[in-house]
């Protein structure tokens, strides 16, 4: 590593700046072509730029989403967790996303009892059916801001009617989750975080209320199976279903809202790939995985090196060290992608990094690429004349990309 690399990083990565989360894809060619590896002399986070090197990180068991199994904070020199954020620290505590073997091990085989490809195709009706439902709504309004009157219903509906949430608190999970997740960004401020945590708090205790009335009152909906799946004598507690019941409800809705809005404006930007879905030459299901690959809607996930004597991409790592992996980077690496920058719908590729790769993997692809594939089935055969009718503009973030509005004629 060089300072060359440094300067480059500050250069060519920029998640601060408004025209670089506009279109970060020409400063991640640069980086990419000029280095696998580089340390961010800001964060101090190793940079990992390219596809094989990214796919590789995530299935190194040296590598982990936390270390508290292995060594307490000063041993691995962090902080304690601020107890100003308590209440977000709680509600993740148990989460799939902040554990490591064995817990990790244990929680995913129980929870994969019972959120199977299995239970999402029984769910497959009821899902185009609430995308019909919805569309009906916008054919009303006749120009439509996607983003808002579609997907996020669309998406938070589908998650809590699996869970068996009641339709009339949808809306106060969705503020809940927004608030929540913005603790993930790189500099999040204090006023963001005090939202964050005061959401968790309240989120916790809702979630703490809704399995005790499934205890008692049991539905067949993913909730109660929640409560009551068994592996051996091995059952879940109540903080491990409320860090599930959560990390499904704000994983489960974010990612699909944003890639249902970058992947349309994607299909608008590219007027003749949308025309290969509507008249039918490709499925929704496959331009659905190019429509993660092109415009990634979570750019950046981390890891900790837990082990000494660690080299990725040539480069030796300490122990502590943080690595942070570039999926946008990754996802448009002309060594593993043909002509990567080109929008492909028909490109039929389901191995890129979209949903991860090893124990993290998303456990909610399936329903993921159910729910957006059945939107861009329903858009396309009700609405193949939709159109842009104002530029739309990404939210101010990096890690989690997504419109503002993705505001469309239905008409054309
Ligand atoms: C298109 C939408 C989605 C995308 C792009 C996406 C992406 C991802 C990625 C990249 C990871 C791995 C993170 C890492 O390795 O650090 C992940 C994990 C996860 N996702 Fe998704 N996800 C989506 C939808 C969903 C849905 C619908 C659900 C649930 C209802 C969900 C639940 C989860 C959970 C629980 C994990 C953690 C799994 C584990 O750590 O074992 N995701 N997701």
């Amino acid at each position: 590593m060089t300072d060359d690399h440094a300067e480059l990083i500050e250069r060519h990565f920029r998640p601060d700046d408004p025209a670089f989360i506009d279109d970060p894809y020409p400063d991640f060619a640069a980086l990419r072509t000029a280095m696998s590896i580089g340390r961010d002399p800001r964060s101090g986070q190793w940079i990992l730029t390219r596809f094989d090197d990214v796919h590789e990180a995530l299935r190194d068991r040296r590598l982990g989403r936390n270390y508290t199994q292995l060594f307490d904070h000063a041993e691995f020199g962090r902080p304690e967790p601020d107890p100003r954020w308590a209440r977000f620290h709680e509600h993740e505590a148990w989460s799939l996303l902040a554990l490591e073997p064995p817990d990790h091990t244990r929680l995913r085989r129980l929870v994969s009892k019972v959120f199977t490809q299995r239970s999402v195709n029984a769910l497959r009706p009821a899902i185009e059916r609430r995308a019909d439902a919805l569309l009906d709504r916008c054919a009303e309004l006749g120009t439509i801001d996607l983003i808002s009157d579609y997907a996020q219903p669309y998406s938070v509906g589908v998650i809590c009617a699996m869970l068996g949430v009641p339709d009339h608190d949808t809306q106060r999970l969705l503020d809940w989750s927004h608030a929540i997740v913005k603790m993930y960004e790189l500099h999040a401020t204090d006023e963001q975080r005090v939202a964050a945590d005061d959401a968790a708090g309240e989120f916790i205790e809702y979630v703490g209320d809704l399995i005790e009335r499934k205890r008692s009152a049991p539905d067949d909906l993913l909730l109660s199976q929640l409560v009551a799946v068994e592996d051996g004598d091995d059952t879940l507690t109540v903080p491990e279903i409320t860090s599930t019941t959560m990390v499904l409800l704000e994983a489960g809705h974010e990612a699909t809202v944003n890639t249902l809005g970058n992947g349309m404006r994607a299909m608008m930007l590219h007027p003749d790939q949308w025309r290969r879905v509507t008249n039918g030459e490709v499925a929704p299901a496959d331009a659905v995985e190019e429509m993660l690959r092109w415009d990634s809607p979570t750019q950046l996930f981390d890891r900790y090196v837990l082990a000494d004597d660690v080299v990725i991409a040539g480069q030796p790592l300490e122990r502590g060290d943080e690595v942070a992996m570039l999926f946008g980077s990754a996802q448009r690496d002309p060594d593993r992608f043909d002509d990567p920058d080109r929008f492909d719908v028909g490109r039929g590729d389901t191995k890129h990094i979209g949903f991860g790769g090893g124990i993290h993997f998303c456990i909610g692809a399936p329903l993921a690429r159910a729910e957006v594939a059945a939107s861009v089935e329903a858009i396309a055969r009700r609405f193949p004349d939709i159109a842009v009718v104002e530029e739309p503009a990404y939210h101010p973030t990096f890690v989690i990309r997504g419109l503002e509005r993705l505001r469309l004629s239905l008409a054309g």
